[in-house]
């Protein structure tokens, strides 16, 4: 029963690390003893915060484009050619795009598309092999996608492939998680609500306030939040659980609306 939570020397590979929600998680598992890559577009910003982690730990820095088949297969043979096994696979990257609906055009649902659902199926796919390698029926592999709140309420922007695409990668979870429980690898989601990133920077701005004020818990989410839900999902405390969507929302998704 001790160390129920231990992720020590466990190798992980977070998508989208270098900023926002993959580098809070990047940097609880570094800080928890877990050899982790990151990968990105931007070499320049990947390679930084891998620098900055690396000083707590082991953090690598692999930049790639995940819409790229090209990319994602280069990256899956770098990581094949280091490591026998990969413990943890984070589908974190991801991306948004805002218009009117009567403007949304098509390379807003594309690129939101691709990057946020499709990378993580073939992502998943080229990986299944080292990540079944050290897997066990007691300490199954993880893959944990990044889904989000707007993939299970309705959004308050006009994001119209946004929520279709978070929705997609928590059903994805569910279908890859009955697919992969006999090769002894656990898929779960997480559903951020609000949290301090790129992605988020100009609403927070601009409604910082009153987004907090809807969050049941009266704040957005902090590093902590984010990354404590990724090491429970990566550790011993988790092998029973799979094809689960976990909100780490501060209650956002059970917020009482007022009738006004
Ligand atoms: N922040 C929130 O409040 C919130 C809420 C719910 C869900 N989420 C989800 O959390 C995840 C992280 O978002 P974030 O808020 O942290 O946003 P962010 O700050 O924009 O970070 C996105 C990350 O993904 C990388 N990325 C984007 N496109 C990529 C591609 N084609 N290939 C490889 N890497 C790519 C970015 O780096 P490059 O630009 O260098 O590629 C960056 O590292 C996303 O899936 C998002 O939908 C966020």
């Amino acid at each position: 029963m001790k160390n129920l939570f231990d992720v020590s020397n466990k190798i992980a590979l977070v998508t989208g690390g270098s900023r926002g929600i993959g580098a809070m998680i990047a940097e609880g598992f570094v800080k928890n003893k877990v050899k982790t890559y990151i990968t990105s577009r931007k070499a320049d910003q990947c390679n930084k915060k891998a620098d900055e982690l690396s000083e707590f730990g082991q953090c690598i820095s692999l930049p790639a484009d995940l819409t790229e088949m090209k990319q994602m297969d280069n990256l899956v043979s770098i990581i094949k050619e280091r490591e026998k096994n990969l413990n943890i696979l984070v589908n974190n990257a991801g991306a948004a795009w805002g218009a009117p609906f009567d403007e949304f055009p098509e390379n807003g649902w594309d690129k939101v598309m691709d990057t946020n659902v499709k990378s993580i199926f073939f992502l998943s796919q080229k990986f299944v092999n080292i990540l079944e390698n050290s897997a066990t029926n007691e300490d199954p592999s993880r893959i944990i996608n990044i889904g989000s709140i707007d993939g299970i309420g309705i959004p308050r922007a006009d994001t119209y492939s946004y929520p279709a695409s978070k929705a997609a990668v928590h059903h994805l979870t569910r279908v890859l998680a009955n697919r992969l429980a006999n090769r002894n690898i656990n898929v779960n989601a997480i559903a951020p609500g609000p949290f301090q990133s790129n992605m988020m920077a100009s609403t927070l701005k601009e409604y910082g306030d009153q987004i907090k004020s809807s969050v049941p818990r009266g704040r957005i989410g902090s590093p902590e939040d984010i990354a404590g839900t990724s090491i429970f999902l990566s550790s011993r405390a988790s092998a029973y659980i799979t094809g689960t969507i976990i909100p780490v929302d501060g209650g956002s998704l059970v917020a009482r609306r007022n009738m006004d």
